[in-house]
Formats: C-alpha cells, structure tokens, sequence
C-alpha cells in the first residue's frame, strides 16, 4: 500500500509556528508568522461558477479538503515539504531540495547562515512583495505594476530554452534572476549569491507545483457528484480529522489524488535539460559588416508582413499596436467565465473581491524599442519567434524554415535604427510586390 506524507505533520506545523513567532520575536521585525497558504479563490469561484450555471449547488467544505490535501503535501510558508507522494520512490525530490526549499522560506533572517545560505526567507525578502506569498503575482506591489508580476501557480513561463508547454530549465531560471526582465518591473538579482539564486529557483518550482496542483484538484471537483465529497471520508472510514484511522484517510487521499500530483504536476519537471530546443547556428550574413546582410533584413522584412504574420500584431509601423484588445491566458483564466465582460468592471466584481487583479489587454512588442524582456541575443530573439511567448498571443512560427527565423532576427535587431516613414515606406514596397 502506498502511503503519504506523515501525519505528524500538524504537530510539527505548530511547533513551527511557535518557533518562528520566537525569532521574529527577537528580530524584531513584526513580521506575522505564515502558518496557512492562501487558497486561490479565484479559480475556485471559477469552479463555483461553473456548479451553479449546470445547476448544481457547490459545497463550501470543498475549500477545507483542498488546503488539507495541499497543506499534507507541500506544508506551509514557514515549513514547507518537498511532497512525497511514492514511498518506494521519491520523484519530488529528483527537482526540489528541502534544504534549498528551507533557506528560500520563512520570515526574513538576513545573516550569513552556517547552511551557506544568506541566512533565511529569501523569498520574502526579494520577491514576496510582487510576486505575493502563494505566488498568485498579487503581491502588495503588484496593482501599480504593468505588466503584472507572473502569477506562478498556471505553471506557465515565458523566457526559456524549452518550447510551448514545457518547464523552464533551471539554468533558464538563474538566467531570468540574474537579468531580470528589461522593459518590466521584474529586477535583477545579479548581486545575491550563487546559493541564493539557486535556492530561489527551487523555491519558484515549489510555488509553481504547488499552485498547479492547487488547480488539479479544483478542477477535479467538477468529476464530482452533486454534494459527493473530494475525498471520501465515510469510504475511507474516517469520523474526523483527528480518528486515529488517519493514517487510512491519508492512504485513500493518495489514491485519490496523489496520482494527480505525480503525473500532472511533479513530472513536468524532471529532466527539463533534455527539452530544450536546438538553436541553429546564425547564418553569416547575421554580421553586420557582412556584404549579404542587408539582404537578410529585406528578406525578414517582406516575411514580417507576409509568411510570418507578424504586422497582425505588432502593427505596420512596428509600433505594437496591430492587436491590442487580447488578454495573456492568466487573464483568460477566469475571464472567460460566464457573464464576464473584462471592459466592464462590474460584471467582475466578484472575481476582485476574491483576489484577481483588474484585467488589462496584453500589448504586442514595440519592436522598435530595442528592447527584449527574454534578451536581446540573436539566440534569445530567434528562440521567442520559433517557440513564441507562453501564456501570450504571441505564437510559435510553426510553418517557418530556420532561414526565415534568422531573417526575421535580422529585421527585428534592425528595427530601432529604421525611422518610421521608412519602415511604412518598406510596407507599400511590399504591399506593390504582393499586388504584381
Ligand atoms: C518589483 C516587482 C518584482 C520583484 C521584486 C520580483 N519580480 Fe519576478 N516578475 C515581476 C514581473 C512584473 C514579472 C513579469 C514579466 C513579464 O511577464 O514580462 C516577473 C516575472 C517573473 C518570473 C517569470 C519569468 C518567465 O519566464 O515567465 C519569475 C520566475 C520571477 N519573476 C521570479 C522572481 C523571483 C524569484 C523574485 C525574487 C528573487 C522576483 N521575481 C522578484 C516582478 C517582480
Ligand atoms: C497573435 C499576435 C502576435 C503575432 C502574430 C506575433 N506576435 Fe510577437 N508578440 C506578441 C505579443 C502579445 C508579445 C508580447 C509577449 C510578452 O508578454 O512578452 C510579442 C512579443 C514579441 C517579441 C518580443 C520578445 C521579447 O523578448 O521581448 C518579438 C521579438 C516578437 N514578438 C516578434 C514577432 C515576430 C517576428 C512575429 C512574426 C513571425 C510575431 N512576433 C508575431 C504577439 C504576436
């Protein structure tokens, strides 16, 4: 049989908390200690939403079976688990480091620790104000921000070396925190140390499963029966929390729902290295001093409003304005639900009230601009068009060759040096060519 995570876990919660109430005692800060996650409301509403319009009454014990479940898995803010979900095998552990996960957590602590961390509570220190405790992008900061900091737990990312659908690998992520992302308000956190940063990544992937396991079960809830509970107490013949047949309750929760949690959760993100999309190498003609090289701007040019699609969005004059009443798919998450118009705040209140933040269209590039959230290397810029954006508009160039992406590289790193009426000047060249 296979069995879950122990369940001395509650106690070892409030001895926990007890502990961190001590040392932000002593420190000082009046920091409040993070014994509970906030459960994502909104995409239970969602949910909820979605009962009531098929007629069915939606249970509220739902939202207490959840945080159970998530909080046996992956613990708390203060104390968070790697989950083991196998007891004969660990695949959690293959992608997270408790170690890491305990030096990333927790109340900001900021001396030099023996663990060769920056002593404790990176997370909190450098990233929980926008990025939000959960990870839900909602942090305190976060409403006078635009873009919106990423709301980690879809599990979708943008910059990365991996295609559509697929986990970054986690040298993209020490990349993204070293560089930051150029044109948001997502800094650079090139000064912290090596450690740090690595401990960092692991946590954002704990943030990150943790919140698409969070969604798994709420979407489960829709296999449901009317009133059927998530996990099957009675079944599973336990009388409450606290019968000592809990053991059994947590064996059933793993049949129930642990298999979620291996399959579409942990293993999305082992072996994330063997992903990553090969980038050919850059024609020579890429050189600027190459004698071929205007010839390459011209052909990314004549692609950019043809074969490649690309004024649909970014507009003619480049400028980003082809496209601009479309939403990135966290937006479109719970937008889409019934009766909610994003240009019309009042018919969303509700999903505001329980933590989404204002929808706002999401804008194609000013290519012009000269600037690139995931980089402006000839590598950076050709891996966005061949694989596009996750979670935005932005799609992969599926029917291009590779010569064509350089080409449009080409173009694209040439834009900010070509002055408006010359780029829709090119326009009409084109537009005559097409024509004859
Ligand atoms: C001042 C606000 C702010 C702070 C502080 C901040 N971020 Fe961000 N972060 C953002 C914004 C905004 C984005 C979204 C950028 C975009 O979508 O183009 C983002 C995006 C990200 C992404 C997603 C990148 C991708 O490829 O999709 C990760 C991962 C991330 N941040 C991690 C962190 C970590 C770890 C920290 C702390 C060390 C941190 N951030 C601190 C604002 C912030
Ligand atoms: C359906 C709309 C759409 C189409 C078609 C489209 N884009 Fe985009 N593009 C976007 C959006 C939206 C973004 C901004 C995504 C984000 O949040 O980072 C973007 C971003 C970019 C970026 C910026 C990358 C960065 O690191 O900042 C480049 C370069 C780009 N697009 C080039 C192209 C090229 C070249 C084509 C044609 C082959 C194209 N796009 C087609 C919508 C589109």
């Amino acid at each position: 049989m296979r069995r879950l995570p122990d369940n001395r876990l509650k106690l070892t919660a409030i001895r926990l908390a007890a502990c961190c109430l001590a040392l932000v005692g002593l420190a000082g800060c009046g920091e409040p200690p993070q014994t509970v996650f906030k459960l994502n409301s909104v995409e239970l509403l969602k949910q909820e939403k979605l009962f009531l319009s098929g007629g069915q009454s939606f249970d509220d014990r739902y939202s207490t079976e959840i945080g159970t479940i998530l909080t046996a898995f992956f613990g708390t803010p203060d104390q968070p688990r790697v989950p083991k979900v196998l007891p004969e095998e660990d695949p959690a552990a293959e992608v997270l480091s408790q170690e890491k996960l305990d030096a990333a957590a927790g109340p900001v602590l900021s001396t030099l620790g023996d663990n060769g961390y920056h002593g404790k509570g990176l997370y909190r220190e450098h990233c929980a104000h926008c990025h939000g405790i959960t990870g839900d992008g909602a942090g305190r900061t976060a409403r006078s921000l635009n873009p919106y900091p990423r709301d980690f737990r879809l599990g979708k990312f943008k910059f990365k070396s991996t295609p559509l659908r697929s986990m970054p690998t986690d040298d993209d992520m020490m990349q993204l925190l070293v560089k930051g992302v150029p044109g948001s308000s997502m800094p650079s956190f090139r000064g912290l140390l090596k450690s740090d940063l690595e401990a960092l990544v692991d946590y954002v992937k704990y943030l990150t499963m943790r919140g698409q396991y969070e969604r798994y079960l709420m979407a489960e809830l829709s296999n449901l029966e009317e009133g059927e509970p998530l996990i099957n107490l009675t079944a599973s013949g336990v009388q409450d929390e606290d019968d000592p047949a809990k053991e059994k309750y947590l064996d059933s929760m793993f049949d129930l729902v642990g298999e979620g949690l291996v399959e579409d959760v942990v293993e999305r993100w082992i072996d994330t290295d063997d992903n990553r999309s090969e980038v050919p190498d850059a024609p020579a003609a890429m050189l600027l001093d190459h004698p071929d090289h205007q010839a390459l701007v011209d052909q990314g040019r004549v692609l950019y409003y043809t074969g490649g699609n690309c004024a649909q969005c970014h507009g003619e004059s480049v400028a980003g304005n082809g496209q601009t009443e479309t939403f990135d798919d966290w937006t479109n998450e719970w937008i889409k639900s019934p009766g909610v118009d994003p240009f019309a705040p009042a018919t969303y209140a509700d999903f505001t009230a329980a933590g989404a933040l204002p929808p706002r269209p999401i804008l194609p590039r000013n290519l012009s601009s000269g600037e690139f959230r995931g980089g402006g290397q000839p590598e950076d810029i050709y891996l966005r068009i061949a694989n596009g954006i996750e979670g935005t508009p932005m799609p992969a160039a599926a029917t291009l060759e590779s010569d064509q992406i350089w080409a449009l590289v080409a173009y694209v790193k040439a834009l900010p040096f070509i002055d408006v009426d010359q780029r829709l000047r090119h326009k009409s060249v084109n537009d005559n060519a097409i024509a004859k």
